[in-house]
């Protein structure tokens, strides 16, 4: 039994994901904690809502709502659409909490003892219609390099170039349109990432199996251009944490708060210990899986996030932990693997939040259970390159994978039993040759879906999956109890006693994927046994012959053509 420590990238509060930021972090992150959990580890699953910075603050002004009330709000309609998707977090926490709060001063202040942060006088751009610096998103105009006129002052969506507020050509305010700016001097405190370089660099070359995709967003950044830069980790801003408190190394920061990037990746740690709140336990109970002088040496941390977000992983937020353990400081645990995943589209173009483009969780979930989409997404996860969202796709994949071969396995071997013998576990006849090959053949492929799963290659997991559930089909083609039935029902017997074990076997095998699947089929089998297979064939002895059990209703649903057509016109148009 191991330690696991897993983290999906926060979600904005800015409204509610679409499918494509579903399945680039908190969808993939619960498919790796549950197995983990099934496989007997002690897990600790983290998630947030990431609450701070221009995002939040534009989308409650368009809400008409003070901030505060917006997040607060907005965080509950998202804890409720992860229930929704039966995302497992332990924790699901707020990056605005008292606890981000303290930890993220905390560690701005080991930081500023460490000689990390230095203060940087800087040109910004300042309304004087909003009496008002336009950090980030605050300000528009026209992106210098592809002229695109609604490009924000930190990247231009059309072109997805970075830039800096004082580019923009025409630049306005995005709070009130005004063009009465000026570039003014303010000063930040900046993290001094450039000096510890070497030691990332260093720190990455250590790390054996990561993503190509990860280290090499990774690298890029550490040696292209001029290097790793530093980083001005405050904003003029309202909402956040703010950079000027009590017993702060600095002064002159009254007024400013800490940049979204520099306190989200925080409330990792800052989450489990709202955690441990939540639970009624002390600081040691969040402390074992953070700091490795305090028990979490032995713990294994995985991290699960779109390409966007690696840069921020792999360099900003260690260079932040590694700082803080500076001059005999604290020894905060470091991230083992960064599983990174490319982008999901949209029926030949984009998934976009500010277009209301796309299928969204909350209105996948009113079409339809979570477990359809749970297995459409994980299996297409876009791990090595983009991968696309069709209706077509998804009508084929449900109808094939859950439908016809899952969904008709289950019901055809419970209908029949009980018709023939009964609603429990029939008695008589033996294993004959087709069972043992079934049981290696079985045996095989399961060794293959957990290596699969454990290094958390999800497409080749789901192909495995899949090819297990049709290993049963096939044997029960083969052995076509309904016609032994009527010769040597003894023989028939024991294909089904086989047979509605397969089904407990792959209920246990298939819950991280579709657990509610996986639920109902255990439930209608009277079986509580959820132990993970160690071999196939002691696996398919677990219901002995006289176990009650009831035919469970359809798992999965055909999707019609109907019903697909009407989803894709509705679904063509931005979102209301
Ligand atoms: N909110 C960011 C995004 O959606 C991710 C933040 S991840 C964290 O891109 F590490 F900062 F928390
Ligand atoms: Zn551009």
């Amino acid at each position: 039994m191991a330690r696991i420590l897993i983290t999906s990238a926060l979600p904005y509060i800015n409204g509610i994901k679409h499918l494509g930021n579903l399945v680039g972090s908190q969808l993939p992150a619960d498919l790796f904690a549950r197995y983990c959990r099934a496989r007997g580890h002690e897990v600790m699953f983290i998630c947030a809502t990431d609450e701070h910075g221009t995002p939040a603050e534009l989308a409650a002004a368009k809400a008409g709502q003070p901030v505060a009330e917006y997040c607060a709000e907005m965080h509950l309609v998202q804890a409720e659409l992860a229930r929704g998707f039966r995302l497992s977090f332990d924790h699901f926490g707020r990056s605005s909490s008292q606890r981000n709060h303290a930890l993220t001063q905390h560690l701005a202040k080991r930081l500023g003892e460490a000689g990390l942060i230095s203060q940087i006088s800087e040109k910004q751009v300042y309304s004087v219609a909003d009496n008002r610096f336009l950090p980030d998103r605050y300000i528009e105009g026209t992106c210098p390099n592809c002229g695109y006129e609604r490009a924000r002052g930190d990247q231009c969506e059309e072109c997805t170039k970075q830039l800096e507020p004082t580019e923009l050509i025409n630049p306005r305010s995005a709070i009130s349109g005004s063009t009465d700016l000026e570039v003014r001097e303010t000063r930040h405190l900046f993290l001094r990432q450039s000096t510890l370089r070497e030691t990332l660099d260093k720190w990455i070359d250590s790390q054996t199996g990561w993503p190509v995709l990860t280290t090499s967003i990774a690298k890029k950044w550490l040696h292209d251009g001029d290097g790793l830069q530093d980083r001005g980790i405050t904003r003029d801003l309202d909402w956040g944490v703010p950079a000027q408190f009590e017993g702060a190394p600095w002064q002159g920061m009254a007024g400013k708060v800490f940049y979204v990037w520099f306190d989200a990746p925080i409330e990792y740690i800052a989450a489990t210990a709202e955690w441990a709140d939540a639970q009624g336990l002390g600081d040691d109970a969040w402390q074992r899986w953070w700091r490795t002088d305090l028990g979490a040496d032995d713990v294994r941390y995985v991290q699960f996030m779109g390409k966007d977000n690696v840069p921020f992983h792999t360099l900003s937020f260690p260079a932040t932990l590694i700082g803080a353990n500076f001059d005999g400081g604290e020894p905060w645990k470091l991230v083992d693997y960064i599983k990174s995943f490319n982008y999901l589209n949209y029926d030949g173009g984009q998934f976009s939040t500010s277009q209301g483009r796309g299928v969204f969780m909350d209105q996948a979930l009113e079409i339809l259970p979570a477990d359809y989409w749970r297995w459409w997404l994980l299996s297409h996860a876009p791990e090595n390159s983009d991968s696309e969202f069709t209706w077509e796709n998804f009508q084929a994949s449900v109808n094939k994978d859950l439908a016809d071969v899952l969904g008709n396995f289950v019901s055809r071997v419970t209908k029949f039993c009980r018709s023939k013998f009964g609603e429990a576990v029939p008695e008589g006849g033996e294993w004959g040759a087709r069972e043992a090959a079934l049981a290696a053949a079985l045996e095989g492929r399961l060794r293959a879906y957990e290596k699969h799963m454990e290094a958390m290659e999800i497409r080749k997991a789901a192909g495995e999956l899949r090819a297990l559930w049709v290993l049963g089909n096939e044997y029960l083609q083969e052995a076509a109890p309904w016609a032994s039935f009527k010769t040597e029902p003894e023989q028939a017997a024991a294909q089904i006693r086989l047979a509605l074990n397969l089904i407990r076997f792959y209920a246990v095998i298939s819950q991280p994927f579709i657990p509610d699947a996986a639920q109902a089929t255990m439930r209608a089998l009277g079986c509580e046994d959820w132990s993970w297979p160690e071999g196939a064939e002691a696996a398919l002895a677990t219901m002995p012959a006289g176990h009650a059990f009831s035919v469970p209703e359809v798992l999965f649903a055909k999707i019609s053509d109907a019903q697909r057509e009407d989803w894709a016109a509705h679904f063509a148009g931005a979102r209301g």
